[in-house]
């Protein structure tokens, strides 16, 4: 097996209620040209978040400012760098990457160990520092490998889709897929500088771009009215992918999840209400086979079978429920669930809830802009709320 342009890895290889709510973020149309730099604190140190236009250009300088400047090791995908990698690639010293396989598939076990032997032919040490540039994929499998080779390699996420950008480069969590199951092998390892390019989206298939779009208004929803208003008020720019537009936005998303994870590393409370409309979602996916949903759609859906839910409580305003509705019908249309059974959602529903000892967390804004998080869901309310979504 070779590595370099072009070839690539041949393996084929996811209480009592609690308010949460967070301080409403600031726009300002001229900051908003300039780049957003935010600084995340975890367990064992710190590490920069950068949005900006132009970053990329100058990758090798951020590198070294952020003295990453020992020998690199680039990890990629053959879509991201056919598209990215001209430009990227003499920035970078000019070493070919290691290319993995695209899709969810290559999420597994034999990439990372063909990974491994990348490193070895390549003499990584200590010092080495993985650059991962792409997806989640990407940057969950690159990340993981760095994570477990020689006990740690430093690593710097180059995310390059919109999903990517606004969550998983972000908190540190890598891992890859199980046949039993997705994410089931993993590692909590921070990288050492996130590098998050907005123009990188141009090439970004629209369906992509669309999915992780879901994930940028579940931040509006659980945690700032502005930033919700902001993307339901400027779709056409936000489709068209106007940088200037797309920018702000991306900061934003960062910032909360960054808020989010810096409250909670390791997942124990408040990083759960990154899970608002996931519940649901991730059943979609499951009965579905993971074949008919972006992993976004499944959550655009699974947003608004919650909002539903909480405003049949008394909950969340009918206002708010009708923004929702609004924006995700403006986004366009989603994958047909009429012929998926409530029955078999509520199961996987219930699977997940045992693998969460037991007790279901399910998710409820309270507003846009704010969510708690309810055990005491029933299965009715959850049959209403499926229904609701076209599920029979
Ligand atoms: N670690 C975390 O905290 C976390 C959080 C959320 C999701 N994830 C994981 O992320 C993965 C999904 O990530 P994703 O949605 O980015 O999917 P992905 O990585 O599969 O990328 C989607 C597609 O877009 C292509 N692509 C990426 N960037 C491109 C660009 N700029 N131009 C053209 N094509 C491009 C890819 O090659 C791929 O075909 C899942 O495995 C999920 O479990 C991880
Ligand atoms: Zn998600």
């Amino acid at each position: 097996m070779e590595w370099g342009n072009g070839a690539m890895l041949q393996s084929h290889c996811g209480i009592a209620p609690l308010p949460h709510s967070i301080a409403p973020l600031p726009h300002c149309p001229i900051a908003s040209l300039q780049m957003t730099h935010i600084d995340v604190t975890h367990a064992t140190g710190r590490y920069p978040v950068l949005v900006g236009s132009g970053l990329l250009a100058r990758l090798d300088a951020l590198l070294a400012e952020h003295r990453l400047v020992s020998d690199t090791i680039v990890i990629s995908c053959p879509p991201v760098w056919r598209a990215h990698g001209p430009a990227l690639g003499p920035v970078l010293g000019g070493y070919p990457p290691l290319l993995i396989p695209d899709g969810e598939r290559a999420k597994a076990l034999p990439t990372v160990a063909k990974l491994y032997e990348g490193f070895v032919s390549r003499k990584a040490e200590r010092s080495t520092v993985v650059v991962a540039i792409g997806g989640g994929v990407v940057g969950d499998v690159a990340g993981f490998a760095a994570a477990t080779y020689l006990r740690g390699l430093r690593v710097v996420q180059v995310p390059t889709t919109l999903l990517a950008q606004v969550d998983s480069a972000i908190g540190g969590k890598t891992g890859v897929n199980l046949a039993a199951g997705k994410n089931l092998v993993g590692a909590f390892h921070a990288p050492s500088l996130v590098v998050c390019e907005p123009a990188v989206l141009a090439t970004l298939p629209r369906r992509e771009f669309r999915a992780g779009l879901y994930e940028a208004i579940k931040y509006g929803v659980i945690a700032s009215r502005p930033l919700f208003d902001q993307l339901a008020g400027s779709l056409t720019a936000i489709f068209a992918r106007d940088v200037s537009v797309l920018t702000p936005l991306i900061g934003d998303c960062c910032r909360i999840k960054a808020d989010v994870v810096m409250a909670d590393e390791h997942e124990q409370g408040r990083r759960r209400i990154l899970n608002f409309g996931h519940t649901v979602g991730h059943a979609l996916e499951a009965i579905s086979k993971y074949r008919r949903f972006r992993h976004g759609e499944a959550v655009g859906l699974g947003m608004l079978a919650a909002a539903t839910l909480s405003q049949a409580r008394g909950e969340f305003p009918q206002d708010d429920l009708e923004a929702l509705r609004t924006v995700i019908a403006n986004m366009g249309p989603l994958p047909a669930t009429n012929d998926l059974k409530v029955s078999e959602a509520l199961d996987a529903i219930l699977l997940d809830k045992k693998v969460a000892a037991g007790t279901l967390h399910f998710v409820l804004p309270t507003h846009i802009g704010g969510t708690r998080i309810a055990t005491d869901v029933t299965r009715k309310e959850l049959t209403a709320a499926l229904t609701s979504i076209g599920l029979r």
